[in-house]
Formats: structure tokens, sequence, C-alpha cells
């Protein structure tokens, strides 16, 4: 790594300093390059296929109706122009920290302060979202198994039950298979992906037959927009806003950027590709579901897809996909809490977080305290909220940390348009745009209610922020006192 361009600070501006930007110079840093493609592809999708396709494609398509299709691929566009800018970012600075380590080079600490502080959204609340699906999928299987666990322990007080223990319970084991030192290893990786894909593939093979285009009428029941109809915010937007869950996690693509081979080909293929293979197999999912059965019956299952094969008279084939979410989804969590736990630590090394935090154990080389609290946090979220509601909030943590990319990667084509770029974004200001635009509509659509809690997060992260880190960063410090 190298400091290029030796920028540090905007002096007595409100967005604080700017760290140096690192970029990528061969062979200077610890990590081993052993990635090529194929294995960041299938990284890819294994973070990126889970609970969005698995359970929230029934949330979508009672928003959307039929058009919960045209809902994917409108998070699908948006998704895949916030990738090519964010290739553009990982490639250029494969440090760890993702979009918050960009910020903090490109616009100052107090954004990359808002964009950390919402990373925490998305990657644990993809987490406690991740952990009800499969709850979800857990009940199902088992009472298809004739095993009726009491209803109190499974969901939540929103829906008359005490506290979703399933999902605590996932949450909790694969926190404490992360303070262990669990890392998943490529090959269990492209196992977990395969049995994701097989299953999907089995599913739409099963439900295509039984395909009835009459279902596909109307076809936009709600309309394009979001608005609320009959007490639910309603219409494709609010469908897309949703389902937007789906298509994340290529960005764990992109903090490995250190380990790849070569960063500019092998991560170009590895989030793009990961992009592009997901959003076919959603659009594919989806009719075929919206084929087969009703999309409002869709909406009332915690596991639509198991639900559509039951309907089908499919019961082994449902038993089975069942079992696949049942063994793939917790992956999922595995790398959004790895994720989580790497902002965290990077945020603590940086001063922002108490530092304590990024202490690691010298036994299993994991940062154990911050794995810990993030999974009590994931875990009590999962336990007493609503999927839908959590999904949403994760979504909004993450369209910003997604908007903030695509400024960064404008930004700096102006303000540094010689920087090595081993991948450059086509058309930066177009796609930039695009991507911006695109993030800001889909979190204008999220219902009232998650803005409102989206705001209250964020007036107390920058009450943190002002109160705490502030004074305490290690950047803001060494400007002040120049050694
Ligand atoms: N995209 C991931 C999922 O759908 C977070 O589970």
């Amino acid at each position: 790594m190298v400091n290029r361009t030796g920028e540090r600070r905007v002096a007595g501006s409100w967005l604080g300093p700017r760290r140096p930007i690192e970029i990528a110079t061969d062979g200077e840093n610890g990590l081993r390059k052993t990635l090529s493609w194929p294995h960041l592809v299938g990284l890819g999708v294994g973070a990126i296929v889970g609970t969005g396709i698995y359970t929230l494609t029934g949330v979508g398509a009672e928003r959307a109706g039929p058009a919960i299709i045209l809902a994917f691929a409108v998070a699908g566009v948006v998704c895949a122009c916030a990738a090519l800018a964010y290739a553009e970012m990982a490639t250029l600075m494969p440090t760890s920290g993702g979009a918050y380590t960009y910020t903090y080079s490109v616009l100052g600490e107090t954004l990359a302060w808002i964009v950390g502080w919402s990373l925490i959204l998305e990657y644990s609340l993809a987490c406690s979202t991740v952990a009800v699906g499969w709850s979800g999928y857990l009940v199902g299987w088992m009472q298809s198994l004739g095993i009726y666990l009491p209803p109190a322990i499974l969901a939540g007080p929103h829906a008359g039950g005490i506290v979703n223990l399933p999902a605590v319970a996932v949450a909790l084991a694969i926190a404490g298979m992360l303070i262990a030192g669990t890392r998943e290893s490529a090959t269990f990786n492209i196992i977990l992906v395969a049995i994701k894909l097989t299953a999907l593939t089995a599913f739409v093979a099963l439900a295509l037959p039984a395909f009835d285009a009459d279902k596909f009428t109307p076809f936009m029941p709600y309309g394009f927009g979001s608005e609320v109809i009959e007490g639910k915010t309603r219409g494709v937007m609010a469908a897309a806003a949703i389902v937007f869950f789906a298509f994340y996690g290529f960005d764990a693509v992109a903090t490995s950027a250190e380990e790849a081979r070569n960063p500019g080909r092998d991560l170009t293929i590895g989030i793009l590709g990961s992009m592009a293979v997901c959003t076919l197999i959603y659009m594919f999912v989806a009719v075929s579901a919206i084929g087969a059965v009703n999309y409002l019956q869709l909406g009332t299952s915690a596991e639509p897809l198991a639900f559509v094969l039951r309907s089908l008279d499919h019961p082994f084939a449902a038993w089975a996909i069942g079992l696949a979410a049942l063994i793939a989804l917790p992956s999922v969590i595995l790398v959004m809490m790895y994720g989580q736990s790497r902002i965290f630590f990077v945020m603590a090394r940086d001063g922002l977080l108490p530092r304590f935090l990024s202490r690691v154990s010298p036994r299993s080389g994991a940062p154990t305290t911050i794995t810990a609290v993030t999974g009590v946090f994931v875990a009590v979220v999962a336990g007493f909220f609503r999927l839908d509601e959590i999904a949403e909030l994760a979504n909004a943590g993450t369209l910003v940390a997604f908007i903030a990319v695509a400024v960064c990667m404008m930004v700096l084509r102006r303000r540094a348009p010689d920087l090595p770029r081993v991948f450059r974004c086509p058309q930066p200001y177009l796609i930039g745009t695009l991507a911006t635009l695109g993030c800001i509509y889909l979190l204008i659509s999220l219902p009232t209610h998650t803005l409102t809690r989206f705001a209250i997060w964020n007036v107390a992260g920058i009450a943190f922020y002002v109160l705490y880190s502030r004074t305490r960063s290690a950047l803001g410090s060494k400007n002040d006192h120049p050694a």
C-alpha cells in the first residue's frame, strides 16, 4: 500500500479530515493473493442469494402484485449501477471497510461516520432478516414432519408470540462460530451455493409447468409508485424498495479485493457476474411463483417457495427446498456478520468507536468482543421484530452506503483523474448519477415508519459522533497535533 495523494484535512471543515488514499500496489500487503474470479463469483452468489428470494418474494408480491417482476428488474438495475461504482472504488482502494473507507478518503470523516453508521444497519439487520427468514422455513419444515413447537416461541410480540427463538438461536450460533474463528472456506461456500442454486432451479422446473397467464392480470394492481393502500405501502416501487434486499451482499466481494490475484479482471467479473446470475435467477423464480399461485396467497406465507410447491402438490420438493434453505441461509448470516465485525473493527481502529472493540483474540485471531456485541444485537432484533420491517431498515442503510460509493466514484474522477484505476466504470457520471438517483428513489419509496426510524437512527449516530468520536478520531488528533 502506498499513500499517493497525501490528502489530509479540510481544515476547519465540518466534513472533517480526509484519510490519505491508499491504492493497491502489487505485493506490498500482507494478505496472500489466492482468489480468482470463479471464487469471487461463488463468494458473491453465496452472499447474495438468501432470504431476499426465499422469503421476501412473498412480501414483494403482496406489495406489487404480479409486477413484482418489474420490481426485481428496477432493484437489479439500480444495484448493477451501484455495483459498477463499487467495482471501481474497490479495485482502486482494496482495503478493509468498503463504503466507509472510501467515504473517509474522498468526502471526509463526518460523512464516513454517517456511512459507517448506516453500514451497521445494512450488515446487522440483514443478519437479523435472514435469521427470521430461516426461522420461517424451519417452522414450516418441522410442521411437514409433524413437529409443532409452541407458537409463543416462534414469533415476536408483533405476531402474538413472545420471542422468535429459532431466529435468536441461529444468530447466536453463527456469532459463536465467528468468535471461535470460523471463516467459511471457499470449498464449503461452493457446496452451499450449489445447494441454493439447485433448489431454486428445481423450484422453477416444478412451478413453471403450472404457469397460468391469467394469474398475471391485473399485472400492476397497485400502480407503479409507492403509496399507502388499504393500510399498507404498496406499488411497484414499494416492492422494489424491499426486494432490493435480495441483491446486496456483492460488496462482500469488494472487501476481498486484497486477496484477488488480478483485481482488475477478477473483481469486475466477480461483482458483475454474481449480480447478473442472481438477477436472472430471481426473475425466473418470481415468474414461476406468480404463475403458479395467486400473488395474495404468496404474501401470506413465511416460506413462500415451499408454500408454492405444496400448493402444486409436490410435498417432497417442498420439504427439500425447506431443507436447502435451512442449510444454506446461515451462510449469508456468516458472511454478513463477518463483514459487520470487520467494519466495526476498522471504525474502532480509527478511534471513532471505543478502541476495546477492536481487540483481537490471540488464539483465534477473531475480533471477539465486537463479534459478541454484534451477535447479541442481531439476535435481539431477530427475536422481537417483523421480517419486512427489519429488511426495510437494512435497505435504508444499504441505500445510503451505495449513494456514498457512487458519489465518491464521481468526485474522485474529477479530483484525481490520473489515479491508476484497475477497473474503470463505463460512463462514470451517467452510471454514478443513475445509481445515486435510483437509490434515492428506492429510499423514498420505503414506508414512512421505516424512514422515521432511519432518521432517528441517524440522529443518534450524529449525536454519538459529535459527543464521542470526533474528539477521539485517530486521524483528527494526528492532524491537530502534528508530530
Ligand atoms: N441478499 C441477501 C439475501 O437476500 C442479503 O439474503
